[in-house]
């Protein structure tokens, strides 16, 4: 009854334009299906991704978790519902506007809304991107990870890891408590970050080329007030991203380069050297915690921490080092 991925997301909007602008011109997402109060995203060859609807709010909506099949379907619903949750059967109409076969939904702990669903569709044409971009990272390990914002980690991690079967990744204390969890080989599909408020904190969508996100980053910062992080590299998925404020009060990380882990084998630990190698300088903390993760930063610098570059065929070249005095160093 395990989920697979993180297979689509619904946001509110109350100025559908914002998301046409936003979406493909930065994202490279493409616009699909579009009426007078909804568009539809694509970033690969599913049919939908992401589904905006203008109903006068800005906020995230729903994400919707991937499943194997009807069985597995039926197992979930039954297993949520055994632990006291109550599971909606996703009408036909609703089905066909997440463009899937079936789904049910259900509210965690904190009232965020989530789906699970199988049959997912696949678009006939081929994905155009919004912008010129090489593609999204997407496949068996889905759209990318859903972060959230709560006001006790502790109340809803047994709803999570017990109920959903999510795995410990990894956590850490500061400069704010953070869990992540996997359910495939992404490091984390879904993470929870402790700062007093349930919501949406922001969703990762990942690029097949580091080129993608520093082009990406020029646009961003065209535009005033919109970087919600500087680029930078994460201590626990290798991620280089950067951080952008979406039209509906949540962020898009935009990110290449993230690690896959092997599931069956994976020991979760602390991570102790705060959430950045480098970069990522968080213009939405306080500034006693903004100066206190630079301060993690520098730290971490200061031991060395580094980690290897993660790439895809065709998307870099062996270089010959052709220096005796690295050669030495490596003996
Ligand atoms: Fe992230």
């Amino acid at each position: 009854m395990s989920l697979l991925s993180l297979g689509y997301i619904g946001i509110s909007t109350n100025q559908l334009s914002d998301w046409l602008d936003y979406g493909p011109k930065l994202l490279g997402l493409q616009s699909v299906d579009k009426s007078n109060k909804s568009v539809a995203f694509r970033m690969d060859d599913r049919r939908q991704r992401l589904h905006v609807e203008e109903d006068g709010n800005e906020q995230f909506r729903y994400m919707g978790w991937e499943v194997h099949g009807h069985s597995a379907l039926d197992q979930l619903a039954a297993r949520l519902e055994a632990h006291g949750v109550t599971v909606h059967v996703g009408e036909r109409a609703l089905a066909e506007q997440r463009r899937v076969a079936n789904l049910i939904w259900f509210l965690d702990p904190a009232g965020n809304r989530l789906e699970a669903f199988y049959g997912g569709e696949i678009a006939t044409d081929p994905f155009e991107p919004g912008r010129c971009i090489s593609g999204f990272r997407t496949g068996v390990m889905g759209l990318g990870h859903a972060v959230l914002t709560c006001e006790s980690i502790d109340d809803l991690m047994p709803f999570y890891t017990e109920i959903l079967n999510f795995r410990l990744s990894d956590f850490a204390l500061r400069p704010f408590k953070a869990f992540f969890f996997h359910i495939n080989p992404r490091h984390h599909s879904l993470a929870l970050i402790e700062t007093g408020k349930n919501g949406v904190h922001h969703l990762m969508m990942e690029l097949m080329n580091l080129d993608d996100v520093g082009q990406g980053y020029d646009l961003a910062e065209l535009r005033e007030g919109n970087i919600g992080a500087t680029l930078g590299r994460h201590t626990n998925d290798w991620m280089t991203s950067f951080y952008s404020w979406t039209p509906s009060n949540f962020m898009v990380e935009y990110g290449w380069g993230g690690r896959e882990i092997d599931p069956a084998n994976w020991q979760s630990v602390e991570s102790e050297d705060g959430p950045s190698l480098w970069g990522h300088d968080r213009t939405w903390l306080d500034d006693e915690r903004r100066a206190f993760a630079r301060d993690l930063r520098l730290g971490a610098a200061e031991k060395g921490q580094r980690a290897p570059v993660q790439v895809l065929p065709g998307n870099h070249e062996v270089m010959s080092p052709n220096c005796l005095w690295w050669d030495g160093l490596k003996k």
